[in-house]
């Protein structure tokens, strides 16, 4: 494979991804759920700390426990979910400022996650807007164990409307040299 179709490879996944918020019944075997985990079980993490574990929610009633921390009509259409969670004691944290990189570190692993299923033809979706203490609380998450994201997973509803790409133009977004 030369660079040019690796390239164009990773440029038609990245476009094929997008925040889908309608999904099929049809349910995600464990097996291919694995899959995508592996993904994220190799992204790059701050002093390959690898802070990071996954709660692969499959079943009806664990998938209510999760609808009731965001609680959204399309939410309730996803067959499974992976809860994305951070340990700050494991993560590194910077000396010259103390920054904690657990946030850093799992975005990395989730995108991974999100670009997988995608190659996958699944649909998925970050979310960070929802209520961490129901979502502790439903799934038995301990005190040190951080939520970052929900990520439903599922095959996309065929019907669904995809939403445009909407960015800001490359010119702006890029500093040639200093800000
Ligand atoms: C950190 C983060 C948090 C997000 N939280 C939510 C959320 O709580 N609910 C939601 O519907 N979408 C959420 N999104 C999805 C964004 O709205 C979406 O990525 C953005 O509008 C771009 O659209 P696209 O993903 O279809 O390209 C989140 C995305 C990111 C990266």
């Amino acid at each position: 494979m030369n660079n040019k179709d690796t390239y164009q490879q990773f440029l038609d996944l990245v476009t094929s991804r997008y925040s889908c918020r309608s999904y099929q019944a049809t349910p995600v075997s464990r097996d291919t759920l694995k899959k995508v985990i592996a993904t994220a079980q190799l992204a790059p993490s701050a002093c390959n700390r690898q802070p990071w574990e996954f709660i692969i929610i499959d079943t009806p009633e664990l998938c209510q426990g999760v609808i009731k921390s965001y609680d959204r009509e399309w939410v309730k259409t996803a067959p499974a979910f992976i809860i994305a969670c951070g340990n700050h004691d494991e993560a590194w944290h910077r000396a010259s400022d103390g920054k904690d990189h657990t946030d850093v570190d799992l975005s990395i692993a989730i995108e991974h996650i999100c670009l997988a299923a995608a190659s996958l033809e699944l649909g998925t979706c970050w979310i960070c807007n929802f209520d961490v203490d129901i979502l502790k609380g439903q799934l038995n998450i301990p005190e040190n164990i951080e939520p970052i994201a929900i990520i439903p997973i599922g095959y996309p509803n065929m019907d669904a409307t995809i939403p445009s790409k909407n960015r800001k133009n490359i010119e702006d977004i890029i500093k040639w040299g200093k800000y």
